[in-house]
C-alpha cells in the first residue's frame, strides 16, 4: 500500500468564478478568497450589473482596496451582457485590459440577472465580435423556460442553445461555468479546446440529498441545483481526469444569513473559506492529489493565456474546524461546512 501524503505544495491556484459583492460584504468576503487565490474572476452580477468599462475599472478599485495591502491579489473583472450592450464597449474594456471576459446570464436564471440577455439572437454581433476578437464567454448554462425541470435546465440549455451557438459561432472561446451534469461533462469533453468548464468544489462533494433529506438546508441551495449523484460521480471523474478542459472555479457566492434562511432563500454557498481544503478532500479520495495542481493552478491560466503563478501554496493534512458563521458589525455570512472539522489544512504564506 502507498504511504499517506500529507502535504501538498502547489503553484498558487486561481479561482475562475467568484462572487465578491460591493459594501460591507465585499469588505467580510474579499480577503477570503484573496488569501488563498493569487487571481479570480469576478462576477459582475451587481445591482446594477456591471456593464461599462467605468464601473468595472471602479469596481476593481473596490475589491482592491477591500483586501489587505500584503496580499498579492488581481482581481479579473468581466462585463454582464444584456440585450443592448455595445460590443464597441466590450472591445475596448478587453483591449484596455480592464475586461477579461463577458458573463452571459439568460435573464430570470440567477441572482441579479433580470438585465441579462432574453434570447441569445439579441446579442449576435457581441458574440461575433467576441470571436473575432479571442474574448472568452462565460455562461450560466440554464435555460429559463418554465415547463422546464430545474433539475434539467441544464442539459437543456446544452441541447438547445449552446450547441447552436457553437455551430455559429465555432472558434468562440467558452467556458461552461458550474458545470452539474454528466451532459455537461460529456459536451465539453466532445467540443473543441476553445471551449472549457469551471466545476465548483461544492457540487464536487455533495449532491441534491444533502440539501433536502432529513429537512432543507438552505445553505446548500445554490445554482445550477444540486443533482443527483450519477451527475456527482461524472464531475469526479472530469475533474481528477487530468484533461485541461476542466478547471477550478468554486462560484462562491455570499448571501447573509437572513437571506438564506428565509421563505425563499436565495441561491448560493460561500464556499471561499475552506476552498481549496475542500477540493483538496475530494482529489485526496479520488486518490489524485497529484493532479489538483493542474485542476487549480495550470489549465485555467492556459485557457485564458495567461502565465502561470510563480508563487506556491501548501495544503496540510491537518484538522481545523470551520467557523459556524462569518461576520462583522453588518452581515452574518454561514460558510460551506459551517461548524463541521475538516482534514485539510490551506497554510498561509507565514505558515499558520
Ligand atoms: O448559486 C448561485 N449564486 N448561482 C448563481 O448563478 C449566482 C450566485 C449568486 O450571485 O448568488
Ligand atoms: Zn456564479
Amino acid at each position: 500500500m502507498s504511504q499517506q501524503q500529507d502535504t501538498l505544495t502547489i503553484r498558487r491556484p486561481d479561482d475562475w468564478h467568484v462572487h465578491l459583492r460591493d459594501g460591507a460584504a465585499l469588505k467580510l468576503v474579499a480577503d477570503y478568497t484573496a488569501r488563498q487565490f493569487a487571481r479570480a474572476i469576478i462576477m459582475p452580477n451587481l445591482t446594477p450589473p456591471v456593464t461599462t468599462v467605468a464601473a468595472a475599472r471602479d469596481y476593481r478599485e473596490r475589491i482592491l482596496a477591500a483586501v489587505p495591502a500584503e496580499r498579492n491579489f488581481t482581481p479579473l473583472m468581466t462585463a454582464y451582457l444584456t440585450d443592448q450592450i455595445s460590443a464597441d464597449e466590450l472591445a475596448r474594456g478587453f483591449d484596455e485590459q480592464v475586461f477579461t471576459a463577458c458573463k452571459l446570464y439568460p435573464a430570470g436564471a440567477t441572482t441579479n440577472s433580470s438585465s441579462g440577455v432574453t434570447d441569445v439572437a439579441n446579442i449576435r454581433g457581441v458574440l461575433e465580435r467576441m470571436q473575432k476578437i479571442g474574448m472568452p464567454l462565460l455562461i450560466h448554462g440554464e435555460v429559463v423556460d418554465p415547463e422546464i425541470d430545474i433539475f434539467d435546465r441544464e442539459a437543456v440549455f446544452i441541447e438547445r442553445i449552446l450547441g447552436p451557438m457553437l455551430k455559429d459561432f465555432p472558434a468562440l472561446k467558452v467556458v461552461l461555468e458550474h458545470i452539474t451534469t454528466e451532459d455537461a461533462v460529456q459536451f465539453v469533453s466532445d467540443a473543441g479546446p476553445n471551449v472549457a468548464a469551471t466545476i465548483t468544489a461544492h457540487h464536487l462533494e455533495i449532491n441534491r440529498n444533502a440539501m433536502l433529506v432529513g429537512g432543507i438546508r438552505p445553505h446548500l441551495f445554490c445554482l445550477p441545483v444540486l443533482k443527483r449523484e450519477k451527475h456527482r460521480l461524472a464531475l469526479r471523474r472530469a475533474a481528477v481526469s487530468g484533461d485541461p478542459k476542466f478547471f477550478l472555479g468554486t462560484d462562491t457566492a455570499p448571501h447573509t444569513r437572513e437571506a438564506k434562511e428565509t421563505a425563499c432563500g436565495c441561491a448560493g454557498i460561500f464556499s471561499a473559506p475552506i476552498a481549496m481544503e475542500s477540493y483538496a478532500k475530494t482529489f485526496d479520495e479520488e486518490g489524485a492529489l497529484d493532479r489538483l495542481e493542474g485542476f487549480s493552478s495550470e489549465f485555467g491560466p492556459r485557457f485564458y493565456g495567461l502565465p502561470v503563478n510563480e508563487e506556491t501554496v501548501t495544503l496540510r493534512r491537518r484538522e481545523q474546524r470551520v467557523p459556524g458563521v462569518i461576520e462583522n458589525e453588518h452581515l452574518s455570512v454561514v460558510p460551506f461546512h459551517a461548524g463541521e472539522t475538516l482534514a485539510w489544512s490551506f497554510e498561509d504564506a507565514d505558515g499558520s
